[in-house]
């Protein structure tokens, strides 16, 4: 399996309709059904917003670091059957201190987690502090402050939730003190929101990757911007069908036209618990869809530990244990 690197997860996303019931039956809190399958019927989105109020209303069962610990490892464990090597996942702690949790309880459960996931398979784990953009900067900014007592145990800053109406100029000051940090700074841009949002996320906030970023494509200027620049897109073919952020048939999916702009983009699950599948999963879809063959789903890899946050030396090692993979089956399909 060809080994990848997942930059665009939310945990809280990789909630499957199975946990959620043990979780709400082990915290004691109710839920409209406790069949999976009547949960899962509900995953049906018009937009992102109506994703985001069911993905809110879920994550009440998750209170305890022993529960933050289940998600995490039940994540690692699946993602790495799916070939994931390196996982940098979005936590969204204002979920989570907004309902009187710790922030203690989070990051002690999901660092366990990724330390316990690193030993028993190898994957490397992180977490990406995620702020919800339509709280405001506030409380952004008291957020970061009650995490940076956990400073080790995450990597970087990131914006999510509603898009349109929340532009990430507003996050300025709070990007610049968690570059002062030492933080990695990414955002959500051109998910809902258009080309200016992203503008403002590289000018303003100075972020090192995109999340998203589908509608740079409306900005000849903005694309010529991210490839001179070599800034990752990460792109999240289920998740655009699922909320209609993409066309219905992924056959009409923007990623061609991104690599045709030679943009630095990769392939990830968003929220998989909810969009129809892992990364694989999308891969596959998106594979199927566009009939990429394996140099295209190589580069895609590729481009996945080139976006990742890792050292250096194990991005370029990955890198080559990619070459040496699709070299392999080049050699493979020509004996056969
Ligand atoms: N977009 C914005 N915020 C989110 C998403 C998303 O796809 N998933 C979880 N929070
Ligand atoms: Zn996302």
């Amino acid at each position: 399996m060809l080994p990848v690197a997942e930059l665009h997860m939310h945990l809280e996303g990789s909630l499957e309709a199975e946990t959620l019931v043990t979780l709400a039956q082990r915290n004691r809190i109710s839920l409209p059904s406790y069949d999976p399958d009547v949960l899962r019927a509900r995953y049906v989105f018009d937009d992102l917003q109506s994703f985001l109020d069911v993905y809110y209303e879920h994550i009440a069962v998750v209170r305890t670091a022993e529960d933050f610990y289940d998600l995490a490892r039940a994540y690692l464990t699946r993602a790495s059957a799916a070939g994931v090597r390196r996982a940098e996942m979005f936590v969204d702690l204002q979920s989570h201190t907004q309902r009187g949790i710790a922030p203690a309880a989070v990051f002690e459960g999901v660092s366990a987690a990724i330390a316990d996931a690193e030993s028993e398979s190898g994957i490397s784990g992180a977490v990406i502090l995620s702020f919800l953009r339509d709280l405001g900067p506030e409380a952004a900014a008291a957020t970061l402050s009650a995490a940076l007592p956990f400073r080790d145990s995450f990597i970087g800053v990131g914006l999510d939730s509603a898009e349109v109406g929340y532009p990430p100029s507003l996050f300025e000051a709070v990007y610049r003190r968690a570059a002062a940090e030492g933080l990695h700074r990414v955002a959500h841009a051109g998910e809902e929101g258009g080309p200016d949002y992203v503008w403002e996320a590289l000018d303003v906030l100075g972020v090192e990757r995109i999340d998203h970023g589908n509608r740079a494509m409306e900005d000849p200027a903005l694309v010529a911007r991210l490839r001179d620049d070599r800034i990752p897109l990460t792109v999240c073919p289920l998740s655009n069908r699922a909320l209609k952020t993409g066309p219905a048939d992924l056959a009409d999916h923007i990623l061609p036209a991104m690599l045709a702009e030679d943009l630095l983009v990769s392939i990830h699950s968003d929220d998989p618990a909810y969009f129809g599948g892992y990364v694989d999963d999308n891969i596959a879809a998106i594979r199927d869809a566009l009939a990429l063959d394996d140099a295209q789903l190589a580069q895609l890899a590729r481009n996945s530990f080139a976006s990742s946050f890792l050292p250096e030396e194990q991005r370029s090692a990955r890198i080559a244990e990619i070459d040496r993979f699709a070299g392999a089956t080049e050699s493979a399909d020509v004996r056969g």
